[in-house]
This record gives structure tokens, C-alpha cells and sequence, in this order.
């Protein structure tokens, strides 16, 4: 058994609904520029596309994946569901270049806006899944010192709040358009992740206890400056990790449940550094009275899943064996991958999925 402590590292993936696989591929892989890492079916339902998009090896904390349900019914953001998944850009010029290609798309966009710890640009995807682009910088040392983050409750600027923003800076756009995404757009996988909660405190005690997460900014929501908006991320008392922060709006006591759907995340996966770790993790969630899964193999990686308090639905995924077992890593994502136990039915699931526009990494 491990004794490595149970913290986790980060983000391993989030996963989405989605209604078009093609759609999605347009979408990601063609106007965001993330690589399609992994082309599959879920294993529970093979009669649909799973999409994986990441960077070129598919790493952990850069993962999204799509089920692509063509029936699902249209879901809604609220309580025990994720509000938006933010994407990290290096500098607030590139985030402008993504403002000007994603308008020039056809894509409805807010911002950039100061949130203080990072600029963020909002946008939906074509199933409405709320998306942002979060810059790097300047982080959470800009109101309290870097080794002692959470400690207080910190009350935004009137600057960054409504009526006070600098409406100049959030109209600016790129001022060329940005047919082809240069080297400095890249997207960094997952920058935060942002779920609502109808009790943060206990929500907050879940994440610190079952992940060992660690509370990194108590702030209140900058668009309504009234309900609390906090951060958890993996944090060592000097920094906090990349591709780690989740943060939860309070709305403590709304019965305003999140419907899963199309547009809607359906978990969000942390990380585990090992098998014997992942092990250990679920005997201790069980001690905890969690609900917790069978380690699942879902070949790339191994999973277990339960429930935070609130009803979001969390796994905690093995950072191996990773997207290389089944093809080359110069390769990720070019052909339909199954699972040895549905390799006996691949006519029959070829058939049955439409064919891709795009084939290959884009
Ligand atoms: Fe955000
Ligand atoms: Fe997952």
C-alpha cells in the first residue's frame, strides 16, 4: 500500500456532453486548436463516440472529453453541476487574438475582464457549455502573500466589479483577424474549473478531506459582488499547481439543481499518481462514508468515481498507462480505438457511427 499522502495533483480530465461529434471536432480540434488525443467509444454505451482532446501526449490536466449522445436533452448549469470550464492562454495580446478568431467564427463572446487573478474571456460552445480563456497571470499572490493564500475573505475592487470596469478594455478586440492560431494562442489545458454548491463550506471540507485540495482564495462573486466565490487548488504553501484550481460559487440553501445534459460537464476527473495510490485513495473515501465505485480500467487510464455533497459527480483517474498504449503518440487520436472486450464488434460499431470529417491530430 502507498504512503504517499493522498493529495492530488490536479485536473486528470473533465468530461462533457455533447450532441454532434463532428460538431465538437469543428469546434475543439479546427477553431480551439486542441489536438484530438484519443477517437472512441463509450464503453459503456459503444454505440456512441468518446472524443479526447489534450496536448500532443494527451497529459493529464489538459484532457477534455466529449460523450457524444445525438439525443440527449439540452442540460442547465446550478447546484451539483459545473458552472464553466476555464482554458489557459499565456498573455492578455494572446487572449485577444482569441477574441478576434472566435468573433470572426460567429462566436458570441464577453470580456476580456479583470478578475484580479486573471483576465477571462467567456464564450459557449455549440451545445452551450459555458467556456472562458483565463490568462496565466498575474495569480493569487496579487492580494495576499503567495504562502499564505485563503486566509482571508477578500472583497473585490469596485474596478472589478459592475459599474466600475473599464468598459474600454473589455470592448478591445485583435485588431487583424486570426485565421490560423499562432504558437503563442496555445491553450493550456484546464486553468480552472467552476461548479456551483449549495453549502460551501461543506463542499469546501469534501475537497480538502477526500482530495486534499487546499482553500487558496476566499473571494465573492465579481459579477454580483454578494455571494462567496472560493478556490481550492493543489497547494504547497509556496504555489499553486496548474491545471488544479476549482472553484465553487455558494449558493448556500438554493434547491436550483443543475439538469445533466447536452452543454453540461458530466464529471470532472482529479488525478492519482499511481494505481497503489488510486487504491489507497478509495479505501480512505470509503472510511470517509463515501459511495465509492470498482477501479474501472478504461484502458488509458483506471478510475473511480463518487459524489461531492452536493451531487457533482467526481473520479479520481490514474496518470498511466496514458493515450500511447493503443497507438503511437505521433498518431494520437487518427483511428477508432477500442477496448479489447469490443474489438469482436468493431463491424457492427463502424457501421453504426458516422464517419468524421477530420481525420487525425489537428
Ligand atoms: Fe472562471
Ligand atoms: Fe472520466
Amino acid at each position: 500500500m502507498s504512503t504517499t499522502p493522498l493529495k492530488t495533483a490536479g485536473f486528470h480530465h473533465i468530461t462533457m456532453v455533447s450532441r454532434d461529434a463532428r460538431r465538437t471536432l469543428e469546434f475543439y480540434g479546427e477553431l480551439l486548436g486542441l489536438g484530438l488525443v484519443k477517437k472512441t467509444v463509450n464503453f459503456d454505451d459503444p454505440s456512441a463516440y468518446h472524443l479526447y482532446f489534450g496536448d500532443e501526449a494527451g497529459r493529464p490536466g489538459t484532457i477534455l472529453t466529449f460523450f457524444e449522445w445525438p439525443h440527449a436533452s439540452k442540460g442547465h448549469w446550478g447546484v451539483g453541476g459545473v458552472h464553466h470550464l476555464a482554458l489557459g492562454v499565456a498573455t492578455p495580446e494572446a487572449q485577444l487574438k482569441w477574441k478576434r478568431r472566435l468573433e470572426d467564427a460567429g462566436v458570441s463572446v464577453t470580456g476580456p475582464l479583470d478578475r484580479g487573478y486573471f483576465r477571462s474571456l467567456y464564450f459557449a460552445d455549440p451545445n452551450g457549455q459555458i467556456l472562458e480563456i483565463a490568462t496565466k497571470g498575474p495569480g493569487y499572490a496579487i492580494d495576499e502573500e503567495a504562502d499564505a493564500l485563503g486566509r482571508e475573505l477578500l472583497i473585490p475592487p469596485a474596478e472589478r466589479l459592475p459599474g466600475g470596469r473599464d468598459e474600454a478594455a473589455i470592448a478591445a478586440t485583435h485588431p487583424e483577424p486570426v485565421p490560423t492560431i499562432t504558437a503563442d494562442m496555445r491553450l493550456d489545458g484546464i486553468h480552472h474549473i467552476s461548479a456551483i454548491t449549495d453549502d460551501l463550506e461543506q463542499a469546501g471540507a469534501f475537497y480538502e478531506n477526500a482530495l486534499g485540495l487546499e482553500l487558496v482564495k476566499k473571494t465573492l462573486n465579481q459579477d454580483d459582488g454578494k455571494t462567496k466565490h472560493y478556490f481550492w487548488a493543489s497547494y504547497d504553501g509556496k504555489a499553486v499547481a496548474p491545471h488544479s484550481a476549482m472553484t465553487l460559487f455558494g449558493w448556500n440553501g438554493s434547491t436550483y439543481h443543475a439538469r445533466p445534459g447536452a452543454g453540461q460537464t458530466h464529471h470532472v476527473a482529479f488525478r492519482a499518481e499511481s494505481p497503489d495510490q488510486q487504491e489507497a485513495w478509495r479505501d480512505h473515501l470509503l472510511g470517509m462514508g463515501l459511495n465509492v465505485s470498482p477501479v474501472m480500467d478504461r484502458t488509458y487510464f483506471e478510475s473511480i468515481y463518487f459524489r461531492a455533497p452536493d451531487g457533482l459527480l467526481v473520479e479520481i483517474a490514474t496518470d498511466g498507462p496514458g493515450f500511447g498504449v493503443d497507438e503511437p503518440i505521433e498518431k494520437l487520436g487518427a483511428s477508432l480505438k477500442l477496448p479489447a472486450w469490443l474489438e469482436g464488434r468493431r463491424p457492427d460499431i463502424e457501421r453504426s457511427l458516422e464517419p468524421l470529417a477530420v481525420e487525425g491530430q489537428t
